[in-house]
């Protein structure tokens, strides 16, 4: 007996099966991201506005014409069909690790380069960076004569334009971000906020997808890469964690989203606090606690 596919059904849309896995082929293909058949209800709702804007009628005609078409509309199906959901201070726990625990061990550990570098993997539109590029300018007393870095990648050129952009709805800055960090690095301009240039300065966002090496983008003290691995399957998860590791500083910290754990499945890594999402890296000669993750060092 051949084996039954179930169609991916939308509000009585249904999507045939060939249909769906040339979707989830491109986006396994291209992003890492793997769709699975009980999410197939995003497939109508997320490429809506790409059948509006290409002007077809249904989502059918769009998957036929990126079947035969231009690598372009590929991408935007891809496009559309990935996660930015992000906020400033996500999750708040990593952030206040990182200002209490890794930047005063980094203030040690690197006083005589004065320089400190920082890789936001899947940054969406840009909050996350934005976040940590905060907390290391309120520790501008301690930092004083350093030079920061902060990096933002993500595969989707959109969101790389809105993060380069810094500008934020009323929205956008009530989700997560304090006032007094709203007033000290944020300009009203009329309905929105613009990040002020002393931070928004600190980070430089890049067009880069993450299947492909990050050697290219230099050493890193810190990566964070949040709320991404999860949509990953395991092998992706793995590749990408590898190339992490190949970043970082030897004593250098990792922070994943509460949902990209990799406990157990990863040699690169290993758990220095899991309930806030922080990571050492695992080198011969480099024990867990000359992390600059680690808390008494
Ligand atoms: C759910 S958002 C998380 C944003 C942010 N890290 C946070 O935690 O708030 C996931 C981001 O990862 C990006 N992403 C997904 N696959 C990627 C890949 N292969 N390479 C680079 N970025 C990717 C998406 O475009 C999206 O902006």
């Amino acid at each position: 007996m051949p084996p039954v596919v179930k169609p991916a059904v939308h509000f009585g849309i249904c999507m045939s099966p060939e249909n769906f896995e040339f979707i989830a082929r491109l986006l396994r293909d291209q992003s890492g991201l793997v769709l699975t058949r009980d999410k197939g209800y995003l497939i109508e709702n997320r490429l809506a506005p790409v059948v509006r804007k290409h002007g077809f009628k249904s989502v059918t005609e769009l998957v036929g014409a990126a079947k035969n078409g231009a690598a372009a509309l590929r991408a935007a199906v891809v496009d559309a069909m990935i996660s930015k959901d992000t906020g400033f201070f996500r999750d708040w726990t990593p952030f206040v690790h990182f200002q209490s625990v890794v930047l005063p061990n980094i203030v040690r550990a690197r006083g005589e380069k004065k320089k400190i570098r920082i890789l936001c993997a899947g940054c969406s539109t840009g909050q996350e960076a934005y976040s940590i590029a905060m907390s290391v300018r309120d520790a501008a007393e301690a930092l004083s004569g350093w030079k920061a870095e902060i990096v933002g990648i993500d595969i989707s050129p959109a969101v790389v334009d809105d993060a380069v952009g810094g500008v934020y709805s009323q929205f956008d800055v009530q989700k997560g971000l304090p006032v007094r960090k709203l007033l000290t690095y944020f300009t009203k301009e009329g309905e929105h906020w613009r990040i002020n240039p002393g931070v928004g300065g600190m980070v430089e966002f890049k067009t880069w997808n993450l299947l492909e090496d990050i050697y290219p983008l230099g050493r890193f003290d810190v990566v964070l890469c949040r709320n991404v691995l999860v949509y990953f399957d395991l092998k992706t998860k793995l590749e990408v964690l590898q190339k992490m590791s190949r970043v970082l500083a030897d004593d250098g910290v990792l922070y994943l989203g509460l949902d990209d754990a990799v406990s157990g499945v990863s040699g690169s890594f290993q758990p220095v606090a899991p309930d806030q999402g922080v990571y050492s890296v695992v080198r011969p000669g480099h024990p867990a606690s000359s992390s600059l993750a680690a808390k008494a060092r």
